[in-house]
């Protein structure tokens, strides 16, 4: 099975997808530095919400943080999507929390793995990591003019190219997984939540995030720019922000 070529072309993704906009426009690329500045640059040029770009490999894969994103060519799953949510900079983070809801959603659905979410944007099996989101923005004061949503999966992923703390889901599957397929799951889970948030606020998207967090009841620390913050994570409010009981009691 591994052996059949799967590479991601848009016909192949666009096959029986059935979206109304996620995916109709695709840009498909073999080896890119990010994926996330061709899909910028689609989004000062004018480009429509729910184009997407793809790549085999990525020379450059970013994460969040300043940190790298392994991106071995026909292995994992690498792609960005442009939209233009209407929302004010600074709810921008909801994005990342929809996007990991839909991402575990649609690899549950694929592979039966129990993916789980860890806050805000780390997509786990087992406690180990197998995607990432990472959201970009462009933004002016008081409204965002476009997003990235960024989407980063080790599918085939050989562990020794991993980090420590990473799995692929062939790793976890004990077989090949067909990016073809997880790809359009993402697409459809992506767009239904994007849709659901659109008509009906954000609420039902917390509630499932809450459903799938692998970080709710456990201890945590958080890293920003500034300090670390360390307890217990008791839950996330209204906004998708980690309410945290700190050692002192106090929850911030
Ligand atoms: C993270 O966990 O820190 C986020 C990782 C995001 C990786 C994806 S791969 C596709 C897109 N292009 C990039 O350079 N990064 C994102």
């Amino acid at each position: 099975l591994t052996s059949i070529p799967d590479k991601l072309f848009p016909a192949e993704i666009q096959t029986s997808l059935h979206t109304k906009i996620f995916g109709k426009k695709i840009y498909h690329f073999d080896v890119v530095n990010s994926t996330m500045d061709i899909a910028f640059d689609l989004g000062i040029k004018g480009q429509e919400e729910g184009a997407l770009v793809l790549a085999e490999g990525q020379h450059k894969g970013r994460g969040r943080m300043g940190r790298n994103w392994v991106s071995p060519k026909g292995k994992g799953i690498y792609l960005s999507l442009l939209l233009r949510p209407k929302l004010l900079p600074n709810e921008a983070s909801k994005l990342t929390l929809l996007a990991g809801v839909a991402v575990s959603e649609a690899i549950r659905k694929i592979t039966g793995l129990a993916a789980l979410i860890k806050w805000p944007n780390d997509i786990l099996i087992e406690d180990k990591k197998v995607g990432g989101i990472l959201t970009e923005l462009s933004a002016e004061t008081d409204r965002v003019k476009f997003a990235v949503i960024g989407i980063g999966i080790n599918a085939n992923t050989k562990k020794s190219f991993l980090p420590d703390e990473a799995t692929s889901l062939r790793e976890e599957l004990g077989e090949a997984v067909s990016r073809i397929e997880l790809t359009k799951q993402i697409l459809k889970d992506l767009e239904a939540f994007y849709f659901l948030f659109g008509k009906q606020g954000f609420s039902p998207i917390i509630k499932q995030w809450k459903h799938l967090s692998a970080t709710i009841g456990r201890r945590v620390k958080v890293l920003s720019r500034k300090h670390t913050i360390e307890g217990e994570a008791i839950d996330i409010d209204s906004d998708g922000a980690l309410l945290i009981r700190k050692d002192s009691g106090f929850i911030g």
